[in-house]
């Protein structure tokens, strides 16, 4: 790995380039966990990734995770603007460089977006689809529970694909059991 120090900081505008490009890599490498295909982000283009950098409603932001200047990790917050939903914030987009996995970029980089959403919403919600047992184990290890399934959530190709619903609740850390989907599915 790089010997240069990780730095872990919210998105600037100015990093729109670096951030379209590791999400596009990481949809990519894998289709079946992102909620959107490459080809839809590649021709949304630079806009798209500023405005996501921006946020809309308050809270919104996404964080970084740099190896000296390269950035090699992200995570979003994104957030309801409804009155009866804002209390919840969705992580997304969530993915490491395959060069960053196995040590401490990824949690160093989740913990910031978990700080980050405990100073704005009551509870953190995310999807991990079902067949992705790595980052079920890495949300585990955060203190994420879940809560149930999202049925045929995505679609690529042909090929549907199920989510878990990850939680975070902060008033009540234990409410969902961290291992145990409600479910039974086989993660
Ligand atoms: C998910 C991700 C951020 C996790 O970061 P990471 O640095 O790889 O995490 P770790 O290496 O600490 O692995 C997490 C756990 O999975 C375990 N693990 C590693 N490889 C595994 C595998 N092939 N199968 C099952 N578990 C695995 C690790 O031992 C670790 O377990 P522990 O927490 O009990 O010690 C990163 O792998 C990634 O970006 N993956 C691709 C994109 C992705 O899956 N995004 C999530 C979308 S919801």
């Amino acid at each position: 790995m790089n010997a240069a120090p990780l730095a872990i900081r919210r998105l600037a505008v100015a990093d729109a380039p670096a951030f379209r490009d590791l999400r596009i890599a990481g949809i990519v490498e894998n289709p079946h966990y992102f909620g959107a295909p490459a080809a839809e982000e590649a021709a949304a283009g630079l806009p798209l990734f500023e405005s996501r950098i921006r946020g809309s409603q308050p809270g919104e932001a996404v964080f970084g995770a740099f190896r000296g200047a390269a950035l090699v990790g992200v995570a979003g917050m994104s957030r309801p603007a409804s009155g009866t939903m804002k209390h919840r914030g969705n992580l997304w987009g969530v993915y490491v460089a395959p060069a960053e996995r196995g040590g401490d970029t990824a949690e160093r980089l989740l913990r910031a977006v978990i700080e980050h959403a405990r100073a704005h919403v009551d509870v953190l919600t995310g999807h991990v689809t079902v067949g992705n047992p790595r980052a079920r184990a890495f949300y585990v290890r955060l203190g994420f529970g879940f809560s149930g399934v999202e049925h045929k959530i995505l679609k690529v190709g042909d090929r549907y694909h199920d989510q878990e619903i990850l939680v975070m609740d902060f008033a009540a850390p234990s409410a969902y059991l961290a291992a145990e989907s409600a479910s039974g599915v086989q993660p």
